[in-house]
């Protein structure tokens, strides 16, 4: 959620954040600005909207001298989006300027004591407190006046600072909020996210908690907050930038659609050695697995929804309880974790506010915390006693694909390894399992060859206002995550149900013409589906039924429409089920003209709770 990048040293700082600030659009996108520290004076350029418009006024960077700066694009949480509110954001005496990703949960407090001291403000934000509170305590020393100013602040936050005494000069801090440092040739970085630099350096130095880094065009320096010095040595980034760029696809979204096959082979063949699952990333030993009474699934959105598969799964091959819970619902619901709980946190960016206090919470119970991460190094991971990354690569559109279908890809995993060390798998399953696993990127390949036809099904449904899914038991899971999809980024109202609870209430809502995408991929209920299927179409539902080779002939009376998916072993339909539904989601949303990789209202990585 927003995105700050800062730079000095021998180049133009401007262009360099202008390009840095596009790749981070993806996380916040009202409004954008910089400030460049010329010689000691401050100059300053925002623009609500787009990067573009800030690009724009300042002649793609050429109107704006200097050669070190920061930038930030912004999702609005305190006051609108605005010129106004947009950051960078200025001290009262105009001496000090700032970006800021979090929230500042004190902010009004300090806001009221800084204006009994005479301090102006001018936005609604509360960033605006922060460089104000720098200010403050600034006389003369400007590490010590930061360090003093964190001191103060509650909440979360991502600083990124310059001071007209410093002019070659970086200041940042954090508070479960990322930053990390770049090493360049010729100067230094500043990002809240490795996408805004990786065209310059790979060699980043994770900022932790609480410290304060002084960045200049030839060296960083890293405090502690009793501001003692910090040797951090710097990890190399092997992303791809070709990786964070579209690469010639119209959109991020559809190129990560595109990138499955290739991110779950690489999220899993490490994993799978001689047909066994090989989880040599993290330490579960066989007694504490079978001392385990329950396991919580914690994530939000799609992650979420990875749980509720998982909860099936697991159930079922490990036989242990286990509750998917939504992350900002989990700590004020007095759970019941504690040394035999497993608390399993899934998240793409690792900086999820309400994932990471969730988290916090468990482990704070006593529990121990398996994380599914994709990004390396986030909080998240760094917190969690154990972690399996999913190797997705960056994910830029905001509506995750490549992310969830690696997520379930891993949970697959623990899964098996959690079965086979608590016994309760047989042989046969456990080889049928391992098997379907090896063989579904190959299946993704085919699903995705023949997109065509669900890009002939969105340009026959892309008009419907309403459109419900209905699934039972795995299929029930992934119509969340369908319906998730297509109500983020094509803006139709929808919603998820499970087909026998339709009945209870919500059939009431079906009329002449209304979609129903029915998900009846599991071949076990494939019967108990169609009948709940028969029961809308017989009140006027039109019906577009997904299901596998084999179910085709058990539903094509009953349904309108029908898409296919190859056959797996079944507690691995959900990864082939959903493609169809991403790319429908995504031809849908093309269709009604929308913003597909920038969608309204959303940002990527929500680190406010
Ligand atoms: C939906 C989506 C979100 C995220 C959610 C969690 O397409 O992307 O629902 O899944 O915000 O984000 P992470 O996984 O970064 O914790």
């Amino acid at each position: 959620m927003c995105g700050i990048v800062g730079y000095t040293g021998k180049q133009e700082a401007a262009p360099i954040m202008l390009e840095g600030l596009k790749r981070l659009e993806y996380r916040g996108y009202d409004s954008a600005g910089i400030v460049i520290n010329r010689d000691g004076e401050l100059s300053l350029c925002k623009a609500k909207g787009y990067v573009d418009a800030l690009s724009e006024k300042i002649g793609g960077g050429s109107l704006m001298k200097g050669h070190t700066g920061v930038g930030h694009t912004r999702w609005a949480t305190h006051g609108k989006p605005s010129d106004e509110n947009a950051h960078p954001h200025v001290s009262s005496t105009g001496k000090i300027a700032l970006v800021h990703n979090g929230i500042i949960e004190n902010y009004q407090k300090l806001r009221e004591m800084l204006i009994a001291k005479g301090f102006d403000f001018k936005s609604e934000t509360d960033t605006e407190v922060a460089v104000n509170l720098i200010q403050f305590y600034y006389k003369g020393d400007i590490l010590k006046a930061v360090s003093e100013a964190a001191r103060r602040m509650e909440g979360s936050y991502a600083l990124g600072i310059v001071c007209e005494d410093y002019p070659d000069l970086l200041l940042a801090t954090r508070k479960e909020s990322p930053l990390i440092l770049g090493i360049g040739k010729d100067g230094n970085f500043l990002a809240s996210d490795v996408a805004a630099i990786l065209t310059h350096t790979r060699d980043v130095c994770y900022l932790a908690d609480d410290e304060i880094a002084m960045i200049t065009p030839t060296d960083i320096k890293i405090f502690n907050c009793e501001l003692d010095e910090i040797i951090r040595e710097p990890a190399r980034i092997d992303w791809d930038i070709s990786a964070a760029e579209k690469g010639g696809y119209e959109h991020f979204m559809f190129k990560e659609i595109m990138e499955q096959p290739e991110a779950v082979r690489k999220t899993l063949s490490p994993r799978l050695q001689n047909g066994r699952v090989v989880l040599d990333d993290i330490i579960l030993e066989p007694d504490y697995v079978n001392s385990l009474k329950k396991i919580y699934i914690i994530g939000c959105g799609s992650a979420y929804h990875v749980g509720i598969v998982a909860k099936y799964n697991i159930e079922k091959l490990a036989r242990i309880p286990v509750e998917a819970v939504l992350a900002s619902e989990f700590r004020y619901s007095s759970p019941l974790a504690d040394k035999n709980t497993l608390v399993i946190c899934i998240s793409q960016s690792g900086t999820t506010a309400d994932t990471i206090a969730a988290m916090r919470e468990a482990k704070r119970l006593g529990a121990r915390v398996l994380s599914i991460v994709n990004v390396v190094g986030s909080v998240i991971a760094a917190e969690s006693d154990d972690v399996l990354y999913t190797w997705a690569g960056p994910e830029i559109a905001v509506a995750t694909t490549k992310a969830y279908s690696t997520q379930l890809a891993v949970t697959y995993l623990i899964a098996l390894f959690l079965a086979d060390l608590r016994g309760t798998i047989t042989c046969e399953d456990y080889t049928a399992i391992v098997g379907g696993l090896s063989a579904l990127p190959a299946k993704l390949e085919e699903i995705l060859q023949n997109k065509e036809n669900v890009q002939y099904l969105a340009s026959i449904f892309f008009n419907k206002d309403n459109i419900f899914f209905i699934g039972r038991n795995i299929d029930y899971a992934l119509t969340l995550e369908a319906s998730l999809k297509l109500k983020e980024i094509s803006y139709i109202h929808s919603d998820a149900y499970a087909a026998g609870e339709l009945k209870h209430g919500t059939i009431s809502l079906i009329e002449e013409g209304t979609l129903v995408i029915a998900m009846a991929s599991y071949f076990r209920l494939i019967d108990k589906t169609v009948s709940n299927i028969v029961e809308v179409k017989s009140r006027g539902a039109e019906i577009l039924t997904l299901t596998t080779v084999s179910g085709k002939a058990h539903v094509a009376h009953a349904s309108d429409e029908i898409v296919l998916i190859p056959d797996i072993h079944e507690i691995l339909l959900p990864s082939l089920a959903v493609v169809p539904m991403q790319l429908f989601a995504y031809y849908v949303a093309l269709a009604r003209g929308c913003s597909i990789d920038k969608p309204r209202n959303l940002a990527k990585s929500v680190t406010v709770e």
